[in-house]
């Protein structure tokens, strides 16, 4: 499997064509931004840790029933994954309070959800990704009823099964967020799943082990990356 023309690079990734048709190459830098790409900066060594972190976690949402894009780890920072078009919908899955959810609804960062909260966002940079209700959703016709219905079932799956395999290597999934698109008219899970999308938490001390650190700059940025990939690895 070699790598062909680059077809898109996002603020993360690159995404290039193989030589296989349906088949594309996602490379992850270490570029990162946070607040809609007003804050810039790079993590040494975050897109090995994340193509690896993904590949594991793909392998074990794969195994246990949802269908995902992913097919190997080409190398350190390349992941082989299937051709997807893309729903425009990042879809969010909380158990705890954290982030945009705190300022939305004043809870305190932390506070245990007792029914996880999913939220759908419009993929727009230009809107700045605003929170859609399903009535946004019909207008903007982003995705018919069933494939709404899919996103959402389908997330809460991936939700119980991501944090029984965090909880047992000790780490609280706090949030996180994913991308689907299909494959053969099929919804599948696509994107990466890491802790530039996913908030993780020790189980213990609860410091945070994600890109939190960049976006508030807590320090230890590279140190918390490796200590997810360790964790997830093991
Ligand atoms: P939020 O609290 O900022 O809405 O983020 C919720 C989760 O979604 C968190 O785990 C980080 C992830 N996320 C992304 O992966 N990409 C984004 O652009 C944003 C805003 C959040």
């Amino acid at each position: 499997m070699t790598s062909g023309e680059l077809i898109y690079e996002g603020k993360a990734k690159k995404v290039f064509h193989s030589d296989e048709p349906g088949v594309v190459i996602v490379e992850f830098k270490d570029d990162a931004t946070a607040f809609n790409g007003e804050k810039k900066g790079q993590i040494t060594d975050k897109g090995i840790a994340n193509a690896a972190i993904s590949a594991r976690l793909f392998q074990v949402l794969e195994s246990q029933g949802i269908a995902t894009h992913f097919r190997e780890q080409l190398d350190a920072r390349h992941l082989v994954v299937d051709w997807l078009e893309m729903v425009p919908l990042e879809v969010v899955v909380r158990n705890r309070v954290a982030g945009s959810l705190e300022k939305r609804i004043g809870l305190k960062e932390g506070t245990v959800l007792e029914q996880p909260v999913v939220e759908l966002y419009f993929k727009n940079d230009q809107l700045g990704d605003p929170l859609l209700n399903d009535d946004h959703i019909r207008v903007l016709g982003l995705a018919d009823p069933d494939v709404l219905h899919q996103l959402r079932t389908q997330s809460g799956t991936a939700n119980a099964i991501l944090q029984n395999f965090f909880g047992q290597r000790d780490l609280i999934l706090v949030d996180f967020k994913l991308e689907f698109g299909l494959r053969h008219g099929q919804l599948v899970l696509g994107d990466e799943i890491s802790p530039d999308t996913c908030r993780l938490w020790d189980g213990k001390t609860l410091k945070k082990l994600d890109k939190d650190r960049f976006r508030r700059d807590l320090g230890g940025v590279e140190d918390a990356y490796h200590e997810v990939l360790e964790r997830v690895l093991s």
